[in-house]
């Protein structure tokens, strides 16, 4: 079965979408084939596109995300996805009392992904500068690089 995986944020226009087009940008480096998403847990911002200073951020690093548009999680998700990584732990906490009694995805931290940094948030850049989207973009990035291998050993 190919890995699906879903990053869940709170609006689905700052972090979320960035690990998704981390994750995207290492699956095709290192030659990885697997289905990859993103969503929030509000709604707020459904159908919008990526915050511009996100699209920006992506854009220094060579990835268009400018076509990507929120929508909110649903239950179905936990059965479409065998991988769903919340970026905070509100998202986390969230996440599990949204997931049906038929759950298949593995529920995880984007943080748990990268050694040394287990069980840590990705703080939301929504209030920062641009600075907070550079941070935000090496730790999606760090993070897309050990699910990958993580992906690729099967795990
Ligand atoms: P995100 O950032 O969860 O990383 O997409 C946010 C974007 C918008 C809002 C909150 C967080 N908002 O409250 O509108």
């Amino acid at each position: 079965m190919i890995p699906s995986v879903l990053f869940v944020c709170l609006g689905n226009i700052c972090r979320s979408p960035l690990a998704e087009a981390a994750l995207r940008v290492e699956a095709e480096r290192s030659g990885l084939d697997l289905i990859v998403d993103s969503a929030g847990t509000g709604n707020w911002h459904a159908g919008e596109p990526p915050d511009r200073r996100a699209i920006a951020v992506a854009r220094r690093h060579g990835v268009d995300i400018s076509g990507l548009r929120a929508r909110q999680v649903r239950p179905d998700d936990f059965r479409r996805f065998t991988h769903i990584v919340a970026l905070d732990h509100d998202n986390l906490s969230d996440l599990r009392k949204l997931a049906p009694a038929d759950a298949m995805a593995e529920l995880s931290l984007l943080l748990d992904h990268v050694e040394g940094r287990a069980g840590q948030a990705v703080a939301d850049p929504w209030f920062g500068d641009e600075a907070a989207f550079d941070v935000t973009w090496a730790e999606v990035t760090a993070a897309a690089k050990g699910l990958a291998a993580r992906l690729r050993a099967g795990r």
